[in-house]
């Protein structure tokens, strides 16, 4: 149940996508461990460059807002103005972006094209073999980013 109510949320952030050079639009539902979740969608800029996914959308916004800890995230996307028709992985920037904040083995992403369908993925499967905080802290067991 907390799995839809957080897809449902990232249905709801990607109806504000501001789009107008890709045409993609993609929401983005963060869950962090306090419970509160944290929406983003993609912000496009004329220069492309400056583009934010939705996915950074949301762990910016949560970190802004004090939270550093998280459980899951759903993602949707696809073209605007026509129903969503396939998954939409999250690109490698933001997968470098969950691998700073989120336990590889235990973050959950998901990835859905509906309410009520979608998959899931831990962040070790996405991002193999990922270089993260504990590699530049130089700890190696019981690593936790809580503590940084
Ligand atoms: N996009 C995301 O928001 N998240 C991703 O993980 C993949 C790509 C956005 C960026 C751009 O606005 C549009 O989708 C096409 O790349």
């Amino acid at each position: 149940m907390e799995h839809k109510k957080l897809v449902t949320a990232a249905l709801e952030a990607r109806e504000n996508a501001y789009t107008p050079y890709a045409r993609f639009q993609v929401g983005a539902a963060l869950l962090g461990k306090s419970g509160k979740i944290y929406p983003g969608c993609n912000v496009e800029c004329a220069s492309y460059s400056p583009t934010n996914c939705a996915e950074r959308t949301a762990f910016f916004r949560a970190v802004s807002e004090g939270e550093r800890s998280f459980t899951a995230i759903a993602i949707v996307g696809g073209p605007e103005g026509k129903p969503i028709e396939s998954l939409c992985p999250p690109c490698g920037v933001c997968r470098q972006v969950m691998m700073e904040f989120c336990d590889p083995d235990t973050f959950q992403i998901l990835l859905a094209d509906s309410p009520d369908h979608w998959q899931v993925h831990t962040l070790r499967e996405l991002l193999p073999l990922g270089f993260g905080p504990a590699n530049v802290l130089e700890r190696k067991e019981g690593t936790s980013h809580e503590n940084v």
